[in-house]
């Protein structure tokens, strides 16, 4: 079993573009048993897999204790992925797993999940908390998408400064250009600088993912996004194989 957190402080990054196509990934190229699980309020992991919130708001009760996860993950339309969905109840739980002490609540989830599931992907929120370090602590690996730009790399640094501050022994971190468009001068600067980076091109099958809630690979499987995201989830499988 392997956790993987798309993860990074900087909202509109494409975090959750990533956590669903990468898990679709997982599940429909891998075959592997897969959870997305998703940290932000927004649901938005949820919507582009086209799985519709429950009306009660529920997703904070997993952390309390009061129920198992089972009973609040749903079925994709993809046999082998399944969804930990959010929603509003999610926003404070930070500040909750403060208040209460519990450092090793995400950690012991995910051990309960661990019978269940081959691979875990969270869709992280773009803040620094409570929840995020337990994510860095249970996180095997930590994807970081980067919009290219002169400053990428610094970016990059900062990043592994946030969750090299979360725990002593930090996961490996895998940043990759995200939405890179090599019409630009400046995205053409910053993938020659950071050569041995993975890229996700910017690309309308992507956007389109939101019209069709779909992960591209669903509806486009011959696009070069779907190649791309196809390229960096073999990427990451030999990232974890290395462990
Ligand atoms: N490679 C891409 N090509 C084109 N559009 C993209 C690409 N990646 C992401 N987008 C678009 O950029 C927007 C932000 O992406 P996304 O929601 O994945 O970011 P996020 O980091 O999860 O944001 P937030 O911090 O708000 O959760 C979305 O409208 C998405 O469709
Ligand atoms: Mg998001």
């Amino acid at each position: 079993m392997a956790t993987i957190a798309v993860y990074s402080v900087k909202g509109g990054v494409g975090k959750t573009t990533f956590a669903v196509n990468l898990a679709w990934c997982a599940a429909q190229i891998s075959r592997r048993r897969t959870l997305l699980w998703d940290l932000d309020a927004s649901n938005g992991s949820g919507f582009l897999l086209g799985v519709d919130p429950r009306k009660k708001r529920t997703a904070d009760t997993v952390f309390a204790a009061e129920r198992g996860p089972d009973k609040l993950i749903q079925r994709t339309a993809y046999p082998t992925l399944d969804l930990l969905p959010a929603d509003e109840s999610i926003r404070t739980i930070g500040r909750q797993l403060d208040a209460i002490g519990k450092k090793k609540r995400l950690a012991k989830l995910v051990e309960t999940l661990s019978r269940d599931y081959e691979r875990i992907l969270f869709d992280c929120p773009p803040v620094l908390n409570e929840l995020s370090t337990q994510v860095m602590r249970a996180a095997d690996l930590v994807i970081v998408p980067l919009p290219p730009s002169p400053l990428s790399a610094r970016a990059f640094d900062l990043v592994v400064d946030e969750v090299r501050g979360s725990g002593k022994g930090h996961p490996p971190i895998l940043p990759v250009l995200s939405m890179l468009d090599m019409r630009r001068a400046l995205h053409k600067q910053a993938r020659e600088a950071n050569g041995n980076w993975p890229v996700v091109p910017l690309a309308s099958a992507i956007e389109q993912c939101a019209v069709e809630r779909k992960p591209v690979g669903a509806f486009a499987p011959r696009s070069a996004a779907a190649r791309a995201f196809a390229h960096l989830w073999a990427a990451i499988e030999r990232k974890l194989a290395e462990k």
